[in-house]
Parts: structure tokens; sequence; C-alpha cells
């Protein structure tokens, strides 16, 4: 770009262009070289599974690292981009892009970006790190099993042996659609809110069923359109949250992942200076926290139902009118609970959308043991690693719910953990320790409503982080790179020394049952 260029950048779009200067620093700083073509990548070599932004992020980290690895995808190459392949042209980043960095080198070009841009750095960081003939499309994985001599083969002994497994399959699968009663009868259109592109709503009456992301985003989508009025159906108490880093950042940062006693100033503050008169339309106090739930991260919603062309309405839903016309519904007032009293009524419509969410993917592909009771996923050691197995890492599908992002930093984060683990047979946890790591979270967070790993937030997460590698002084050394992916060289060369130790003192053995040996490893 042109110095004369760049200042005019700089002086229409000064936010703009701090934003890209701090994310070229972040690039240089913390981006793994990609690999030259035709590179001999090292073992470990690891299995990826599923293309969205955690698997490619993860395997660019690996390859980036000099370590080999295969992607299986369960769509064609159409699907690279996982989700975000399959939504509407208009969805986009509710939350800011600061904190969906889900790889070093991601450039956003703005705070909020679309779909598109988000697919375009997904194919771009698959290019870039030279992925194309490391990723088999077309390959839905429906079982993961050990060989013989403890290494990993998916599906079938013909896709090759892992050392480790990252699971990358997400939370959002098909659309779910749920049948409503008298569905049949509806003289209009229904339509999921994945499907949405191309659809007119001018004057149309709409209704919106659902209260979550996807329902926010479907009324911005008719909104959009010129809909004479959209009614969003609620059946549960939901936080909305506004578009902004900075309370953004702040509310994540609850090291405790959990309510605790001063969560009555966020909830406050937000009913006071974010809600004001739609106060009733918050959760009501003492039942349902902030941090219990994904909140909404949106700032429009509050604004159309101030300006009449839209209805939050708290309720269920009973059936379709008979007469085709709309939904009869009944509507509850704050604090009556899901099924409780209320006031029925119909509401008519042109269109439906159901913004039901999504089917969750099924683990059911791993081994049995991962989900021994009570140490089924979420409830894994840091919620990603079920104790059973180490070296399976499944990042960003095992959550519920959270105060935080799917795509950011701590991909690269738990794939070093992985990698770590698999390189350093000193550093590995064992099975008894990553247990009692889980036991001890369960208790801190005994009195959390929902259970100690079906919320978090991202500052628990970054706690979990520093605690297990504070916690065995032979992580120490790893710490820079697992945290930052810089400094490999000067733990890899003090395994080596171990191993060299270990050879010389003929304890050339198994240290963790089931992984392959470190001197094999790290060749
Ligand atoms: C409209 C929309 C907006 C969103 N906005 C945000 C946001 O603002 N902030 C945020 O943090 N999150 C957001 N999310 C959540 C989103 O799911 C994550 O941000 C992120 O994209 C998840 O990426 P992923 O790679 O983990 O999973 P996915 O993108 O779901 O990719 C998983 C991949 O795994 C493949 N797969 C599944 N099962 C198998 C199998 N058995 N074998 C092989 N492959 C398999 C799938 O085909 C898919 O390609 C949004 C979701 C939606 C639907
Ligand atoms: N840009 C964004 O930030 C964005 C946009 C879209 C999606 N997402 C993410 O994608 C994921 C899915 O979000 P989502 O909104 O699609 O799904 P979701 O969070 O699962 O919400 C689905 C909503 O539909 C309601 N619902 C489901 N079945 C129903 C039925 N039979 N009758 C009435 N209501 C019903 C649910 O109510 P109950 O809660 O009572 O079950 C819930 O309110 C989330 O992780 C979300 O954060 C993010």
């Amino acid at each position: 770009m042109a110095l004369q260029q760049v200042l005019h950048y700089f002086f229409t779009n000064p936010i703009l262009f701090v934003y890209q200067i701090i994310q070229w620093v972040l690039d240089k700083v913390l981006s793994p070289t990609p690999p030259p073509p035709n590179a001999h990548l090292s073992r470990p070599k690891i299995a990826i599974i599923g293309a969205g932004l955690t698997g490619v992020s993860a395997a660019s980290h690996c390859v980036g690292h000099g370590f080999d690895c295969r992607i299986f995808e369960a769509g064609s190459r159409k699907a690279l981009g996982g989700i975000w392949s399959k939504v509407n042209n208009t969805s986009g980043l509710q939350i800011h892009s600061i904190m969906y960095r889900f790889h070093p080198s991601v450039r956003w070009k703005k705070g909020y970006p679309d779909r598109h841009q988000i697919v375009s750095q997904i194919t771009e960081l698959w290019d870039r790190y030279g992925l194309e003939s490391k990723t088999n499309f077309n390959t839905k994985v429906t079982k993961v099993y050990k060989d013989p001599r403890g290494r990993w083969i998916i599906n079938d002994p013909s896709n090759g042996r892992f050392d480790g497994v990252i699971v990358a399959i997400g939370t959002c699968g098909d659309p779910k659609v749920p049948h409503i009663p008298g569905q049949e009868n509806f003289k209009g259109q229904i339509y999921h809110s994945s499907q949405l592109d191309g659809k007119k709503a001018k004057g149309k009456k709409v209704i919106v069923i659902g209260g979550g992301a996807s329902a926010v985003e479907a009324l911005e989508f008719v909104a959009h359109e010129h809909a004479a009025h959209t009614d969003v159906l609620a059946r549960s108490e939901k936080w909305i949250i506004p578009r902004n880093p900075l309370v953004d950042v702040l509310l994540s940062l609850n090291v405790f992942g959990e309510e605790t006693i001063f969560s009555w100033i966020p909830e406050g503050l937000l009913r006071l200076f974010f809600y004001r008169d739609l106060y009733d339309l918050s959760p009501p106090p003492n039942t349902k926290g902030i941090y219990t739930d994904t909140p909404m991260v949106n700032d429009d919603v509050l604004d159309l139902v101030r300006s009449g062309k839209a209805s939050w309405q708290r309720g269920d839903i009973i059936s379709f009118d008979d007469s085709g016309a709309g939904i009869r519904f009944n509507k509850r007032s704050q604090g009556v609970p899901k099924g409780g009293p209320g006031h029925e009524k119909l509401l008519e419509a042109d269109i439906v959308i159901m913004a039901t969410g999504y089917q969750r993917p099924s683990l059911d592909f791993l081994p049995g043991e991962c989900f021994e009771e009570p140490y089924q996923p979420p409830n894994w050691y840091m919620q990603v690693f079920p104790p059973k197995h180490v070296d399976i890492c499944a990042n960003n599908c095992t959550y519920v719910n959270a105060i935080g992002t799917v795509g950011n930093y701590h991909i690269g984060i738990y794939t070093r953990f992985l990698l770590m683990y698999l390189v350093d047979p000193l550093a590995r946890p064992q099975e008894y320790w990553m247990k009692k790591w889980i036991d001890m979270t369960i208790w801190i967070k005994r009195k959390a409503p929902g259970g100690a790993f079906d919320f978090f937030t991202y500052g628990e997460l970054i706690y979990w982080f520093v605690f297990t590698i504070a916690i065995n002084p032979f992580r120490w050394k790893w710490a820079f790179f697992v945290l930052f992916g810089i400094g490999s060289a000067l733990p890899m060369s003090v395994v080596k020394q171990e191993d060299r130790v270990r050879n010389g003192l003929g304890m050339n053995m198994h240290i963790c049952q089931g992984l392959t040996r470190t001197s094999h490893l790290t060749q």
C-alpha cells in the first residue's frame, strides 16, 4: 500500500487503522511459521475431526510447530468453515472480532465481520498452512479406536495411525426443527432461522420461535427487510448484553465462572443502563443470574421493541391455530415460570421462523470409556481431555453455556497442551490426577445451578490453563509455548535430554499407558 493510501486510511478510519496494526503485531509475534511445501513433519501425528474454524486452526498450529496431522471432515469441500459455511449470508459476529481471533494470523477488516469474511479467513488459513493435502473431505468419522500398539485409528486402518486426536465437531449440527401441533394448518411459510437467504418479509407479520442468538439474528433480518411487525416467542429467560467489547470482556473475566455475591452489580447495571424502560424483559431478580447461561450479545433488539416494530413475548406456544392464521400463545408475566399461568392469545403471522437451534453433533464415535459416569462431557479434564485418554482433546464441542467466545486463542492453547502431553511424558497428567482436578472443580463450583462445567467464563478458562501448568514443575518449561506458541526449542531439548537419560538407564518404556514411546514421538 502506498504511503498516501496508508495516510488516507489512517485519517478516514483511525480506529480500524489501529486495529490493523494490533492484528499485524499479533500475527508477527504469535503465528507459527507455515511449513514449506512437502516439508517432512514429525510425530506426534494428530488426527483432527472437523474442518470448521476449530479444526483448521488446530491443524495449522500442529503443522506450524512441525507436527504432522490429518483433518477428517464429514462434508464436502463446501463445508470448509463448518457452521459458517451453512448459515445465512446476513449472519455475522455479535461479539467483537477482537474476541474471535481463532488464529493469531487472522486479519479482520472490521469489528463485526459477516459470514463471508469469516469463511474467507478460515479458507486463507487453510491455504496458508498447506492443509489442502492434509484434509479428507466426505469422511464422516464413526469410530475412533486404538491398535494393539496404542495408536489411534480413525474409522479404519487405511486412514493411517495417529498419536493424538483433536475432536472439533462443534455444537451446531443440522438445524433443529420441532413439530408444533397444528403446524400443517398454517397458511403462511415456515423457515428455519438458518435458511433466510433470499426470503422476502416486506410488510409481512412475522413470528420468530425461540429466544436465543438465532432469534435475535432472525429479528434483525426481518426488520431489515421491513416486516410490518415481528413477535419473538421466548419460553425461557435469557440475558441480553450490549455489543460493547469492553463490557463483554469485563463480564467474561469473572474467574470464578459462576454467580458470586457481586453478581448483582453487573445485573443491576444492565437493568438500569441497558434494559432501562424494558426492565421487565430482563430475567427477574433472584431467578436466573447472568453467570448461569450464555447471554445474547445485541444492541438492536431492545431498540426494535422500543420502536414498536417488534414485541418480545415471554410465554409458551400452545399450538398453531386451526384457522391457519397464526399461533395460539400463552403469554406469561415476568417471574412466572415456564408452563405457568398466563394470558392466552392468537398471534397472527404470514411467516414463522423457527429459531430453535441446531442438533448437537454426537461424540459417540469416541471409545465408551470416555463417557464413564461421572466423568462424561463436559466433566472432563479442563473440559476437553477425557481422563481415560489424555491423548484426545475435544475442543469447542463439549461446552454447554459460557460467557466467552468459541473462536479465540484457546484453540491454539488446547492444541499445544495436547502436543506437550504427547511429547513430554513427565508433563502428562495421569488419570488419577485428572479425575482429582475434575472432582476439585465440581466441589469448588458445587453451588453453581447448572453444575461445575455446564457454565464457564473465559476468565475461568485462563485460570484453568495457568493452574494446570503451575501445579506441575515439569510443565513450567513449556509455559511460554503452551500459552503463547513461542519458545518450543528449550522444552524440546530438555525432553530429548530426559529421553537420553531414560534410555541410558534402560527406562525406555511406556510412561503413560496407551501412549507410544517418547523417543519415537519426538523423532
Ligand atoms: C449463526 C451463528 C452465529 C454464531 N456466532 C458466534 C459468535 O458471534 N461468537 C461465538 O463465539 N460463536 C458463535 N457461533 C457459534 C459457532 O458455532 C462457533 O463460533 C464456531 O464457528 C464453531 O466452530 P467449530 O469449528 O468448533 O465447529 P463447526 O463450525 O460446527 O465445525 C464442525 C465441523 O465438524 C464436522 N463434523 C461434525 N461431525 C463430524 C464427524 N463425525 N466426522 C467428521 N466431521 C464432522 C462438521 O461437518 C463441521 O464442518 C455462531 C453460530 C451460529 C450458527
Ligand atoms: N451471531 C451470534 O452470536 C449467533 C447467532 C446465532 C447463533 N449463535 C450461536 O449458535 C448456537 C445456537 O444458537 P440458537 O439461537 O440457534 O439456538 P439456542 O441457543 O439453542 O436457542 C434455541 C431457542 O429456541 C427455543 N426452542 C427450542 N425448541 C423450541 C420449541 N419446541 N418451542 C419453543 N421454543 C423452542 C429454545 O428455548 P429453550 O431455551 O427453552 O429450550 C431457545 O430459546 C449458540 O451457541 C449461539 O450462541 C450465535
